[in-house]
């Protein structure tokens, strides 16, 4: 039996949608979006070379566990047994967060599923069931993957602040180029996402009976709540930035051009 918009409970209408609106441009620009970075992360992941530009490491091999370039491994190379990209190593957590992301999904289902391809727009599905079986019902993981995503941020901050070393051959003292902006915007960004995520609103406010009796959690909860509202705006910024930070690296680690340095 179809569960979908032919279901025998729906309201038979034989149009696709009666929006006259450009609704699908929303999801055609994720689509776009999403497949660029896709394609661009797949090669940096895969490629294992040019991660690394002295103070400056890339937020796609940070923390550098494998075999590692010199310099790039600040948390010692557990893994330097392992013989592929080290970035491979742990990029299963800032993909597997932002995959499972409430605001992602909505987007990608939407945009790559066209499921539905956006509001009052029928699905072309003829089943629906949800996020209640296999596979998507692994989705539910998400929360586990904030308290991943906690560390990697804290990690990345760590990185920002390596990042005001100087380079080798240079005066010691604080040294802060592009690089270092362009970092310490990342990782802003970075936490915005992550502290805005509908299961830190829950991890702090969460299963609660009563507000008045838990006034800090509380306060938490509104400012977690506020935040949440740009949820969307954060995770397509921080896509953004932590893409732009890696190909800013990559182009001085090629020696493209010189970081230039304010002090
Ligand atoms: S809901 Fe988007 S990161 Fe948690």
């Amino acid at each position: 039996m179809t569960t979908g918009v032919t279901g025998p409970s729906r309201a038979r209408i034989d149009v696709k949608t009666l929006r006259e609106d450009r609704w699908w441009l929303a999801p055609l620009t994720t689509f776009v979006v999403f497949s660029a970075f896709v394609v661009y992360a797949t090669w940096r992941a895969f490629a294992g070379a040019h991660y690394f530009s002295e103070p400056y490491l890339s937020p796609f091999y940070s923390p550098c566990l494998g075999d590692c370039v010199e310099g790039a491994s600040d948390f010692g190379q557990p893994f330097a047994w392992w013989p592929l990209s080290a970035a491979l190593i742990i990029l299963i957590f800032p993909l597997g967060f932002r995959m499972t992301c409430y605001y992602y999904r909505k987007a990608y289902y939407r945009a790559f599923w066209l499921s539905p391809p956006a509001c009052a727009v029928a699905e072309p599905h003829k089943k629906y069931s949800g996020e209640t079986r296999l596979p998507l019902i692994l989705q539910n993981v998400h929360r586990y993957f904030w308290y991943a995503a906690l560390l990697v941020a804290l990690i990345l901050t760590y990185d920002v602040l390596l990042a005001f070393r100087p380079a080798e051959g240079e005066p010691t003292g604080i040294h802060m180029g592009l690089g270092t902006v362009l970092m310490a915007i990342n990782v802003v960004y970075i936490w915005l996402y992550t502290l805005s995520c509908h299961s830190c609103r829950h991890a702090v406010g969460g299963r609660l009976r009563h507000f008045s009796k838990h006034p800090v959690r509380y306060k938490l909860w509104t400012w977690v709540s506020k935040l949440n509202l740009n949820h969307a705006r954060y995770a397509w910024v921080s896509l953004f930035s932590v893409a732009l930070v890696d190909l800013y690296i990559y182009l001085l680690a090629i020696n493209a051009f010189e970081d230039p340095r304010f002090f």
